[in-house]
C-alpha cells in the first residue's frame, strides 16, 4: 500500500512525522512530498533534521508568490508527481496554500483524500488558513480530528459524520517524543536566571499594515519593561519590520533579543521554559497548553477553542495596555494552569495510520 503525505511549510512537518513513522511502523510504503512553499534552512531544512525526517522523495520547489500564484504553481507541479507515486491515499494537514493546493488536485483526480487536524474554524473567513480549511474539509474523504470543536463544526456544515474520525492531535505526539531533548538543549539565546516572554508574530492581519504593526513593536517594548523578551523573527515580519522602519529600533530596544527562526527543538526548549509566551500562531497555542505554559494570543478568534477553554491559553486585542496587564497577572502567579484536552496523548499518529489502512482497504 503507498500513501502519499504532503508537506508545505513550517507548520506541517511536526504533523506529518508522526503519521509517517506509523504507516511505516505497519509496513505502509510512506512517499513524502514537500511543496517547497517554504524553502530557507531556518523554516524547513532543519525541522527534518531535529524531527529525524526522511528526505522527501520529491521536492517541487514552488517558493513565495501571491496566493493565487503559489497555489497555482503547487498544483500543476504536483499533479504529475501524483500520477507518478499512483497512491492509494493522499494525506493533507493543516490549512496552509500548499494544503489546499494538493487537496484540490488529489480530489479532481479522484486519488482519495485525507485530512488531518479536520474541522477547524476561527470563523475569520480574512484568514488564509480559513478558506484553505474550509474548502480542504469539503473536499476530503476522510477527516482526521483533534479536538470536540473539530466535531461540533463539521457536522454543522453538513459532512457526513462516517467520514470523520477523532483521533487526537499528532502535534502533541512530535512535542512528547522530542521534549526529552529539548530539555537537555541549552537555550539558543543567553538570558541567564531571568524570567522571560517568548514572542511570535507573523499573521498577515498583524504585521502586514503600519499600523497593527507599529503596535506589535509596542507590545514588545512593554514587555521588556516587565522581563527578557525573545523574539524569533519569520521573514514575513522581519521583512514588514524593516520595510516600515522599525527594525533598528527593535535591535536597539533593551532586553529584546532578536534571533532568527529557530528550529524544532530549540524553539521547544524556548517555550518549554517561558514564563509566558505572546503570540499569533495557530499551534503554539497548542504546543503551550501541552508544556503548561500560559499564552497570550494576540487574535480576536482562535480556531483551537479548546485550548481556551481547557488548556492555558487567553485571547487578547493587539493592544499594548490588554497585553501588559495579561502579562502582570501571569507574573502574579495568576495565569491559567489548564489541562491537556482530550486524545493529546501522543498516539494520534497510530490511531490516523490503523484508520487510513483499514480505510484503504476499504
Ligand atoms: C505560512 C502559512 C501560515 C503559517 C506560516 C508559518 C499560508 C496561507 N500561510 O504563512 O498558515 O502559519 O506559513 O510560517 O500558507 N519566506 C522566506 N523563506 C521561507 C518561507 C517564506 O523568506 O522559507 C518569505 C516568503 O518569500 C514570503 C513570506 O516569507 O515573502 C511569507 O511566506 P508564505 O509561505 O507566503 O506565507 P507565511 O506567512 O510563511
Amino acid at each position: 500500500m503507498t500513501i502519499l503525505s504532503v508537506v508545505g511549510a513550517r507548520p506541517n512537518f511536526m504533523k506529518v512525522g508522526p503519521v509517517h513513522e506509523a504507516l511505516v511502523a505497519r509496513g505502509a510504503r510512506s512517499v513524502v512530498v514537500h511543496t517547497g512553499q517554504h524553502y530557507d534552512e531556518r523554516m524547513s531544512g532543519v525541522f527534518f533534521r531535529d524531527l529525524g525526517l526522511p528526505e522527501p522523495e520529491h521536492y517541487l520547489g514552488v517558493g513565495g508568490g501571491s496566493h493565487a500564484e503559489q497555489t497555482a504553481r503547487v498544483m500543476l507541479a504536483f499533479e504529475s508527481v501524483l500520477q507518478e507515486v499512483a497512491p492509494q491515499a493522499v494525506v493533507v494537514v493543516g490549512d496552509v496554500n500548499s494544503t489546499l493546493a494538493t487537496a484540490l488536485v488529489a480530489a479532481k483526480r479522484h486519488v482519495p483524500l485525507a485530512h488531518v487536524e479536520a474541522g477547524l474554524r476561527s470563523g475569520d473567513r480574512e484568514m488564509p488558513e480559513e478558506q484553505n480549511r474550509i474548502c480542504v474539509d469539503h473536499l476530503a474523504d476522510r477527516l482526521y480530528v483533534t479536538e470536540q470543536s473539530g466535531l461540533d463544526n463539521l457536522a454543522r456544515e453538513g459532512i457526513d459524520e462516517a467520514r470523520v474520525a477523532f483521533v487526537g492531535n499528532v502535534m502533541i505526539d512530535t512535542l512528547l517524543k522530542h521534549r526529552p531533548a529539548a530539555r537537555q538543549r541549552p537555550l539558543a539565546v543567553d538570558v541567564g536566571e531571568a524570567p522571560y516572554a517568548l514572542v511570535t508574530m507573523h499573521r498577515p492581519r498583524n504585521v502586514d499594515r503600519a499600523e497593527p504593526l507599529a503596535e506589535v513593536v509596542r507590545i514588545v517594548e512593554a514587555l521588556a519593561e516587565r522581563l527578557r523578551v525573545v523574539l524569533p523573527l519569520h521573514p514575513r515580519t522581519r521583512q514588514r519590520l524593516e520595510a516600515n522602519g522599525l527594525l533598528a529600533r527593535l535591535k536597539a530596544a533593551s532586553g529584546v533579543h532578536l534571533i532568527a527562526p529557530q528550529g524544532y527543538l530549540d524553539f521547544l526548549a524556548l517555550m518549554d521554559r517561558a514564563a509566558v509566551v505572546v503570540t499569533d500562531s495557530g499551534g503554539i497555542q497548542e504546543e503551550t497548553t501541552a508544556l503548561g505554559v500560559p499564552c497570550l494570543t494576540l487574535r480576536p478568534s482562535t480556531e483551537r477553542p479548546s485550548t481556551v477553554e481547557i488548556g492555558t491559553n487567553t485571547l487578547l486585542p493587539l493592544a499594548e495596555a490588554e497585553v501588559a496587564r495579561g502579562v502582570d497577572a501571569i507574573l502574579a502567579g495568576e495565569g491559567k494552569v489548564g489541562e491537556v484536552p482530550p486524545l493529546w496523548d501522543g498516539h494520534a499518529g497510530a490511531r490516523i495510520a490503523d484508520d487510513l489502512m483499514m480505510w484503504c482497504k476499504g
